[in-house]
Parts: structure tokens; C-alpha cells; sequence
């Protein structure tokens, strides 16, 4: 009934203008109607005669004079002109029924595709775009919440977080063993992953946890040091997780540092190779550098980046001095994981801890996707994810 009485005013009010602007109030009354609109054109469209009846009688009591207040448009149809010569001498209303029934039956012609275009061709998305505009605006609340675009675990603390992703590790690997399939694991150095080396270790430990069916592939490596070096990649990764499980020494892979300059390109080319016949990586564990880096993807790194030569940023071997026992022991350079090739593992888990990564993981969770912060790639990653604990969340509350 509403749709009626809309379509019946609607009609009123159009048969007072000229016809080109009836037909934009029509189709923006689809627009707007949208739901009804057969009903609403209808009534339209029968209202349209009727006022035109009703104006044409009021015109003739009137005279003249009113034509230039209401500017009857489509009346020109059947010619009146000023005097409404038509109407006052010659009032034949077989005429003038054929008159108004022709302006009906444009209308009709004018309408009925207006219809069909709003409920076929106009794209939907566009349609949804009105839907929107119509909805009640809320009130807008002065505090806002940041938009998470990586799902992002904030746990109690660090603890919590490395339990449940050792529980997920372990989960993936008897899942995988359970089926004959290996698991490929990338792993990442730094602070951030010790304790869920340390939990793996202790499930491995405690509840028979073997690594025998695991292949590993490491971030990256600092160039210049070789394997032992206290401050290698390939020192810490044994030191605080290989030393103490079952895994095969052949299983374990890192990018060298001690690789000569013209053989960078094919070793980094073979790292690729050999992470893709292992099947991919399943699960990716990263930790995050206060430039935004993932491995040592300093900024600037493409999105579609692969294992490469890389030069460390001043930040990153200002983090990395105290341990290196000064600035000026810090490699300039790395090798590293691309961006594209930590994008391609199928599950990818950032760990970070502490109020000093608050800033760059709020940057990455919820800032925009750019080269400037490598971490907000996993934006558009299907899988990945933040477990970090409150005080790196921070910045995000
Ligand atoms: C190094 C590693 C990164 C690691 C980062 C953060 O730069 N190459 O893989 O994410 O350190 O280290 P931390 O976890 O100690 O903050």
C-alpha cells in the first residue's frame, strides 16, 4: 500500500513537470524504491493521466495565467497554447483521451525499461551501494578501533602463545607422519621464537615428539660468517632447537654466509629449487624487526621477492650490536627468504613480544600494504597469523 501511495504522489507531483524530468524522478525513484518498484511505477503511471485531467480542467477554469506558474510541459501535446484555444473551443474528449493515453503509453515505454534495468543490468555491487546509504547511520563513537587485517591472537602472554603454536606444530607434524607425507617447517632466528623452541624441545621431550619425517628451512644468514660463529644463523639454530631434537642432519637447510659473491645468485637459486622439492613450506614461523622486516626483508623488498643477497638496514645492526659486541661487527649484508617466498608457504605464524614491537605491529596488522613494512604483505596472505602477547598488542587497543 505504501508503495502506492509513493507511486500515486510521485505521479501528482511528475505530471506538473515536463516529461524529460519525469522520467529522471521516475528512474530515481527506482533508485531509491527499489523492492516495489513495479508497483510504484505503476501507480505512477496510472496517477499520470488522472492529474493530467484534473490540470487540464484547472488550466481551463483558470485560463492563461497559469501556465506560466506550472509550466505544463507534455500539455503542449495537445496544443494549447495560452489561450487553451483546444479546450475551450473545440473540447473533444475522444481527443483528448487519445492524448493523455498516448502520454501514458510513452511513460509506459520510458518506465518499464527502467524497471528492467534496475533489476538486471545495474550491477549489483552498485545496488548494494544504495542498500548501504539507506541503512540507519550509527552513532559515531569518538574512540575507534583499529581494522585487524591479519587475524591477530593477543595472548595473556608470551608463554600461552608459544604452547599453542608448539601444539599446532606438533599437531602438523603427527597429522602429516600419520600419512607418510613430510613436514616442511620454516624457521626464524632472533629472540622472539626462542621459547617455542623451547617447547618443542619439551614436547619432543616429554611426549614423543619426533622430527625424523621434519625438513627445515631457515630465514636467512648474515654474509662473511661462517657456520660457527657464535652469532651465525646456523650456531643459534642448533644451539636452541637441532642439538636437542631427532631431526636428520640433511634435513636442515640454511642459506650460507659464506658463499662467494658470483655464487650468490645460483645458491640462492638452488635455496629456492630445494624448498620447492621438498613439497613447499607448510608452516612458516617469523619473527618481526623493528623496520617492519620478515627475514631480512629490509624495506624496499618487493612483494614477489625470492632468496636473495640483501643489505641490512642501520636500525637492524644497531638491534643486532649489542650481541655482535659493537656496531661495527654487524655483517653489512644477508642472505635472505624473499618476501614472495615466505608468501608461498601455506600457514604462516609472526610471533612477537613486548611493548618495543607495539609500534611496528600495529604498522603491519593494521596499516597499509607497502614495501615499507615487508610484515604487512601477510595481509594478503590466506593464512597467517599474529600471536603476540599484550603488551606488543599495545598500540593495537
Ligand atoms: C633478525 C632476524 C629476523 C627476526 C628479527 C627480530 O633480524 N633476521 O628473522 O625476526 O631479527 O628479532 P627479535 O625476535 O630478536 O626481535
Amino acid at each position: 500500500m505504501r508503495s502506492v501511495a509513493v507511486g500515486l504522489s510521485i505521479g501528482l507531483f511528475c505530471a506538473m513537470l515536463p516529461i524529460p524530468l519525469q522520467m529522471l524522478i521516475a528512474a530515481v525513484c527506482c533508485f531509491i524504491g527499489r523492492g516495489n518498484i513495479p508497483i510504484a511505477i505503476a501507480a505512477c503511471w496510472v496517477s499520470n493521466p488522472f492529474t493530467q485531467i484534473l490540470l487540464m480542467l484547472f488550466q481551463e477554469r483558470v485560463g492563461a495565467k497559469i501556465r506560466g506558474i506550472l509550466d505544463l510541459g507534455w500539455l503542449d501535446f495537445i496544443d494549447i497554447d495560452g489561450t487553451v484555444p483546444f479546450i475551450k473551443e473545440d473540447l473533444n474528449l475522444a481527443n483528448f483521451a487519445v492524448g493523455v493515453g498516448a502520454t501514458a503509453f510513452f511513460l509506459g515505454i520510458i518506465a518499464y525499461p527502467i524497471i528492467f534495468c534496475f533489476y538486471t543490468i545495474v550491477p549489483k555491487k552498485y545496488l548494494q551501494g544504495v542498500a548501504i546509504l539507506k541503512r540507519k547511520i550509527p552513532v559515531i563513537s569518538l574512540t575507534t578501533t583499529p581494522m585487524k587485517k591479519i587475524p591477530t591472537e593477543v595472548f595473556e602472554d608470551k608463554q600461552a602463545a608459544v604452547n599453542k603454536l608448539a601444539a599446532e606444530t606438533a599437531e602438523l607434524i603427527r597429522s602429516n607422519d600419520a600419512v607418510a607425507k613430510i613436514t616442511v617447517l620454516g624457521l626464524a632466528t632472533g629472540s622472539s621464537p626462542i621459547d617455542y623452541y623451547k617447547s618443542l624441545i619439551h614436547l619432543h621431550n616429554t611426549d614423543g615428539l619426533s622430527f625424523q619425517n621434519v625438513i627445515t628451512f631457515n630465514l636467512d644468514e648474515y654474509a662473511g660468517l661462517d657456520r660457527e660463529h657464535p652469532e651465525s644463523y646456523w650456531h643459534f639454530m642448533h644451539q636452541n632447537l637441532f642439538n636437542h631434537i631427532d631431526i636428520k642432519p640433511e634435513n636442515i637447510n640454511l642459506p650460507s654466509g659464506m658463499i662467494g659473491e658470483a655464487e650468490i645468485p645460483s645458491h640462492c637459486a638452488q635455496y629456492e629449487q630445494d624448498i620447492k622439492d621438498a613439497g613447499g613450506i607448510d608452516l612458516q614461523i617469523l619473527g618481526i624487526g623493528r623496520t617492519g622486516h620478515i627475514g631480512f626483508n629490509e624495506p624496499g623488498s618487493p612483494k614477489d621477492s625470492l632468496t636473495r643477497a640483501i643489505e641490512l638496514n642501520p636500525i637492524t645492526r644497531e638491534d643486532a650490536a649489542p650481541s655482535f659486541g659493537g656496531i661495527d661487527k654487524v655483517p653489512t649484508t644477508a642472505i635472505t627468504m624473499g618476501c614472495g617466498t615466505i608468501l608461498a608457504a601455506k600457514r604462516i605464524v609472526l610471533m612477537a613480544w613486548g611493548t618495543g614491537k607495539a609500534p611496528i605491529v600495529n604498522e603491519a596488522v593494521t596499516g597499509p600494504v607497502n614495501d615499507i613494512v615487508s610484515a604487512s604483505y601477510l595481509q594478503d596472505h590466506p593464512n597467517a597469523s599474529f600471536y603476540i602477547d599484550k603488551q606488543a598488542a599495545g598500540d593495537l587497543e
